[in-house]
């Protein structure tokens, strides 16, 4: 007898969509097609030299450990570096309370399955990053979305959607993917003293945090809540702390390597470590030696501050043309770093269908519903994200000069 088998799939399963971006990853193989639907780094600034002399250096000396099983919790030296960049901030952690995770999708992936029971809540911005999304809903969560305005998510309507069940708030608080905000010192102040005020869990999501063009850094959400806890920078530190905050190689160095970390009090790397033996028993050792070799000797210092460079100008040049091609009433706000537009069009369009004449005009972006959660309700379907990391200048504006044809033609239908 064939098996059928879909009536074979878990709830779980059964429950999670494919991935709207990756479908939309499709339609951009179409050849001739502008792309600003992925948020893909800028693939000429790869390090590929440096992995290159890395890999042989690494495969020389330390040949058989590089390619042996290894410990779950990461590379010893790795996690001893990234601790030390986050000690920085004030902060006092050890590598004990670092975990390297194969991307950081991984890490949300873990945090879930450590933390989520069915029908549990988790509270994300409206709109979020639609593969945390994606996995929360993998693994039965409801997710609450609180709004996001030009100074971030609105954090008083936090203590709106939370309840008994819920279990960690999901935010991204620099540049977010997609609506490039950035969640303001008042706003991240509140945030940690209603974290304080219910015991609540914050999974602070920071991928973008490197690539901020103007304006002056904000405090980390686990520097903030840190400086909260008895004995403060220099006391207890990161052992007390409310938050979980994740970091990523893959914007700073390269998606392909798939390294990232989480940074958490060891009560919750514990969990973790077990959870992660049963995923993949460890992040491929060979790409966290790499990574260290590269980055080891200051590498990291002057490349982010090239790719900071290339994606501010690419992000002005994007700005610029949509002020030159895209008609009035198509509004958007101006990030201070990231990867992201987000884009608000008249009510009267729909972004995903909008989609549909970008394509046959050559150009690619991801409808705005994509980030939206299943909270009862309604996404805004008006509005779309536009990644501005991956195109060279000329393909930018190249690429927006079409999209304001796509426009037009929808406008005028
Ligand atoms: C907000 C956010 N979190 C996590 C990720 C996952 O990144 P990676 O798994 O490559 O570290 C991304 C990737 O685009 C992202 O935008």
């Amino acid at each position: 007898m064939a098996i059928k088998w879909s009536d074979r799939y878990s709830s779980r399963t059964s429950q999670v969509g494919a991935s709207a971006i990756r479908e939309i990853f499709k339609l951009t193989q179409v050849p001739g097609i502008i792309s600003f639907a992925g948020g893909l780094p800028a693939s000429e600034m790869f390090p590929v030299r440096e992995v290159q002399e890395a890999a042989t250096r690494v495969l020389k000396d330390m040949g058989s450990q590089a390619l042996q099983y290894s410990t779950t919790e990461g590379h010893l030296p790795l996690r001893a570096f990234i601790a030390d960049r986050i000690s920085r901030h004030g902060i006092k952690a050890d590598e004990n309370n670092i975990l390297i995770t194969s991307g950081s999708q991984q890490a949300i992936d873990l945090i879930s399955r450590v933390f989520i029971d069915p029908g549990e809540r988790v509270v994300v911005e409206r709109p979020t990053f639609s593969a945390a999304l994606q996995t929360f809903s993998s693994y039965q969560a409801v997710c609450m979305g609180v709004d996001t305005d030009e100074d971030g998510a609105v954090v008083s309507q936090l203590e709106e959607v939370i309840d008994g069940s819920t279990k960690f708030v999901y935010i991204q608080p620099n540049f977010q993917n997609p609506g490039g905000t950035t969640l303001t010192l008042e706003r991240r102040r509140e945030l940690v003293a209603t974290s304080e005020r219910h015991g609540l869990p914050i999974v602070e999501d920071d991928p973008y945090y490197e690539f901020r063009f103007s304006g002056a850094d904000l405090p980390l959400l686990l520097e903030l809540d840190a400086q909260e806890r008895p004995g403060g920078r220099h006391g207890d530190g990161l052992g007390e702390v409310n938050i979980i905050r994740l970091g990523t190689f893959s914007k700073t160095l390269a998606p392909g390597l798939r390294l990232g970390w989480i940074v958490a009090p060891r009560d919750v790397i514990g969990p973790l470590v077990i959870a992660k033996q049963a995923a993949d028993l460890h992040t491929s050792i060979l790409n966290q030696m790499l990574a260290y070799e590269v980055i080891k000797d200051g590498f990291l210092g002057p490349h982010v501050q090239r790719l900071r460079a290339i994606y501010r100008e690419r992000r002005d040049v994007m700005l610029s043309a949509m002020d030159r091609h895209l008609p009035g009433g198509v509004h958007w706000a101006v990030p201070e770093g990231g990867f992201f537009l987000w884009v608000t069009l008249p009510e009267c369009l729909d972004a995903s269908v909008l989609l549909q004449e970008a394509v046959k005009q050559g150009v690619a972006f991801v409808p705005g519903v994509t980030f939206f959660p299943e909270d009862g309700r309604q996404p805004r379907s008006n509005t779309m994200r536009l990644s501005f990391s991956f195109c060279t200048p000329s393909v930018i504006e190249e690429g927006i000069l079409r999209l304001g044809r796509a426009l037009s033609r929808q406008l005028e239908g």
